[in-house]
Formats: structure tokens, sequence, C-alpha cells
């Protein structure tokens, strides 16, 4: 497995490859990894006879007073992991050789980042696109794939894809979850021995919602309700969030009707987790 460090190292290598005609994969990361990227990876692995996996914590992307500096950070055991899961190379470019000049340029998708944690964190989809599309633009993949735990970025990225004329197919992974059922994230590292037991409150909530829609509930603001009283239950949480959306436009749903996505952000203490759910109704 190689490590590459530089934009003109990792096109070299995919230049060999492509003259060979192999097909690449492509899972973008910020590193830390967990069983959530490790599955994108396996993924990734069976579709495609090469596999890039980019380590980057994108400065980008995270507003003032959010955890850039203190965003987990390993490579060495991130490169243990990769190897186990045949990856071929790890880019992992630093922030001065992804943007040397800052940057001018962005990339924004309009309207599907308004609502959920583009209301929240203003430019945070604007950091994601932006440096998605350069590292597409470095690696060049056929397929890149991303987790459902980011319903908005999968929507987002998607339409990115169509809206560019990408060449480039998104796959979309499962949420991969502890087993009381808490979504894996790098940031679940924050959580100390009660907030980590409190977090599965997230999980329990959508689940009662989903129970809620099967049993007939079409009124989101019903449903939206409900997830709050439950959450309110626990001391340690604090609801940044809760909104029923359409799964693929993000346009705000009245009524609970084709393709819903039931998405949440809680802080447990001092760290925000999000979760979601889908529910075709
Ligand atoms: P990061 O949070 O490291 O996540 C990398 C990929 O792993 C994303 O596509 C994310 O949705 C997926 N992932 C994380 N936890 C998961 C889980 N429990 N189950 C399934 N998939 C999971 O998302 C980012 O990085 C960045 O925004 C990035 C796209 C790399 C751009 O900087």
């Amino acid at each position: 497995m190689l490590i590459l460090r530089t934009i003109a190292e990792m096109r070299d290598w995919v230049r060999t490859r492509r003259q060979e005609g192999k097909s690449i994969a492509l899972v973008p990361t910020m590193g830390y990894l967990h069983q959530g990227h490790v599955t994108l990876l396996e993924r990734a692995r069976k579709d495609c006879e090469h596999l890039v996996l980019s380590i980057f914590v994108n400065p980008l992307q995270f507003g003032q007073g959010e955890d850039y500096e203190d965003y987990p950070r390993d490579l060495e055991q991130d490169s243990q992991i990769a190897e186990q899961a045949q990856v071929d190379v790890i880019f992992a470019p630093t922030v001065k050789e992804m943007y040397p000049r800052g940057q001018k340029t962005f990339v924004d998708v309009e309207e599907l980042t308004e609502p959920l944690c583009g209301a929240r964190r203003p430019g945070h989809f604007r950091g994601v696109t932006t440096v998605v599309s350069k590292l597409f633009h470095i690696v060049t993949p056929n397929f890149a794939y991303f987790g459902q735990k980011d319903a908005q970025q999968v929507a987002v990225i998607t339409r990115m894809v169509q809206d560019l004329n990408m060449n480039i197919k998104v796959e979309v992974v499962p949420i991969v979850r502890e087993s009381d059922g808490l979504a894996m994230s790098s940031r679940n590292v924050y959580l100390n021995e009660e907030e980590r037991e409190e977090a599965t409150i997230l999980y329990k909530a959508l689940e009662k919602a989903r129970t809620e829609i099967l049993q007939g509930q079409r009124c989101s603001k019903m449903i939206v309700e409900s997830i709050k009283e439950f959450i309110a239950q626990s001391a340690r949480a604090k609801i940044d969030y809760i909104e029923v959306v359409d799964a693929f436009s993000m346009e705000p749903k009245q009524e609970l009707v084709g393709s819903c996505l039931i998405a949440l952000a809680v802080y447990i203490g001092k760290t925000r987790l999000i979760d979601n759910v889908v529910v075709e109704v």
C-alpha cells in the first residue's frame, strides 16, 4: 500500500492505472477510520480494480468555533486499517498542498444545502463540495463512495455530480451502527462514559418515529413533536434540529409521503451528533 502526500504523485499513479485500462474507486474521508469507513472501503474493493482512500481534514468545511483543531487524527492507525481493507493508495495531502494559495473558486449547490446541517453550519457544504470536486479532479475515479450517515451530503454530492456532468458513479452505503444503535462516527471519541450511554437516544428516537409512521402517522409535525418529547428525557441532550424533508430534494415535507428523510442533530454535552432514517411511505 502506498501513502502519497502530493497531488503530482497521486496524478502519476492514476495515469499509469488509466493506461492499463483499470477502474478506480475513491473513498473520501477525514480519517480516524472506524467500521463505517471500512464498510465503504469493502464495497469499493468489490467494485473496482484499484482503491484509493483519501484522508484529509478539510479546513474549508469547518465553521468558526467548530472542532477543526480538535478533530481526531491518527495516520498510523488509519494506515493499518486501510492495509487490512486492501486499499492500494492512501492520498493524504497537507492543507498547504490542497490550498497553496487559499481558495478563490468554490462549488456551491443551491437549495439542497439550505435546510438541516446547511442552516446550522453556514459554508459547511460549500467546503465539502469544493474539496470533493478537487479530489475528483485529482483522482478521476470511476466510482466514489459515501455513507448515508451524512444524508444531506449524499444528496448534495449526487446533485453536484449530475449538474456538473462529472463522469463518476456515486455509490451510497447504509449507516453502520454500534451494537446499541449509535451511528459510528469519528466524533464519538469526544463522548465520556455517561454521554456515550445517552447518545443512543438519537437512534432510539428515530426508531420510535419509524414505528409511528409504519403504524399510520402521516403528519411530520407530530413526528417531530414525538421525537422532541422522547429526547427531552435525556438531561445531557440538547436538540439542534429535527426535520422531515424529501430524501432527494431536501425540501421540507408537511405530510409523510414518498421518500421521507427524518434527520436530526443533537448535542450530547458538547458533542454534536447527527443521525437519520429514510422511510418510504
Ligand atoms: P468523514 O466524516 O470522515 O466520512 C467519510 C465517509 O464515511 C462519508 O461518506 C460518511 O458518510 C461515511 N461514514 C461515516 N460514518 C459512517 C457510518 N456510521 N456509516 C456509514 N458511513 C459512514 O464525510 C466526510 O468525512 C467529509 O465531509 C468528506 C466527504 C471526506 C469531505 O471532506
